[in-house]
């Protein structure tokens, strides 16, 4: 069966359970999850039912579809992402990026925890990110293009709409979170990176580094959905520190920062509700 078959399967499972039509999307990374309390939910649909959907495995990711409204806007979320350090090919990492996308969505909220990779941040401080370096060694667009779904060759240029960037810095301030604006480098995994990885992720422009977000961006923009990103720091970069990473450690500070991620991103979902309820 052809990919966009699948999409369309999945797409009419999902629509058969709950008629919802989705304007802005979101992924909710490790230790976020629970920014789904604040969804009035109408359906919870868990991605084992799916068709063609995968599961996921590591601990604080869950598997589950929301669809439901936050600050009356309609969304549908995404709690638990498939990791590529999984052994999930890249079709398969994105393929519940390119189901929002069916669905509707005209705005992808992308979430993850990951490292900061200047000496400034943090643990819990977020970054925008306003743009990404894949360090994948692959990309979810290898192989024959899905011309229904977008171009061969995708413009990156604006990967992370500038007015989503600077909205989300609004909705940060508002909310009284510290935030900057950066480069998130996405690598495989599942190690963590050496020092010396981290040296040379400084060098190449990085300012925050994780094993997510990159494929399921370039899905998106494949699509034509706009995209936001935001990164929770949940630990300085391996080195610049002088405690160990653990993931522990990632989704301790998630928890910590919990109820401020969750202001932020209703707050975000709101105003992006009401961009696009205006166009
Ligand atoms: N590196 C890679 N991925 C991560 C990190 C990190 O330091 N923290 C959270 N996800």
């Amino acid at each position: 069966m052809q990919l966009s078959d699948q999409l369309s399967e999945a797409k009419s499972y999902i629509r058969s359970l709950c008629p919802l039509k989705p304007t802005v999307g979101l992924i909710l990374g490790s230790g976020m999850g629970s920014f789904a309390e604040s969804i009035e939910k109408q359906c919870v649909v868990e991605y084992e039912s799916i068709p063609h959907f995968g599961t996921t495995s590591v601990a604080g990711h869950s598997g589950k579809l929301y669809l439901g409204t936050v600050a009356g806007v309609p969304i549908a979320a995404l709690q638990g992402r498939l990791h590529y350090y999984e052994g999930y090919t890249m079709p398969q990492v994105v393929f519940p990026t390119r189901t929002l996308a069916m669905l509707g969505i005209k705005v992808l909220v992308v979430t993850n925890a990951a490292g900061g990779l200047r000496k400034k941040m943090k643990p819990g401080d977020f970054m925008v990110i306003n743009d990404h370096i894949n360090l994948f060694g692959d990309n979810p667009l290898k192989g024959k293009n899905l011309d229904d779904m977008g171009p061969r060759f995708p413009d990156m240029t604006d990967a992370y709409d500038k007015s989503l960037v600077r909205l989300a810095l609004n909705c940060a301030k508002k909310v009284k979170l510290r935030a900057t604006q950066g480069v998130y480098v996405g690598l495989t995994g599942p190690t963590y990176e050496t020092p010396a990885e981290v040296k040379y992720l400084q060098k190449i422009g990085g300012d925050a580094v994780g094993m997510s977000t990159v494929p399921e961006v370039i899905a998106a923009n494949h699509f034509g959905v706009r995209t936001v990103g935001v990164s929770c720091i949940t630990n300085q970069a391996a080195g610049l520190s002088k405690t160990k990473l653990s993931h522990d450690e990632v989704t301790q500070t998630g928890k910590l920062i919990e109820s401020q991620f969750k202001d932020f991103v209703t707050l975000l979902v709101q105003e992006l509700g009401a961009l696009h309820a205006s166009r």
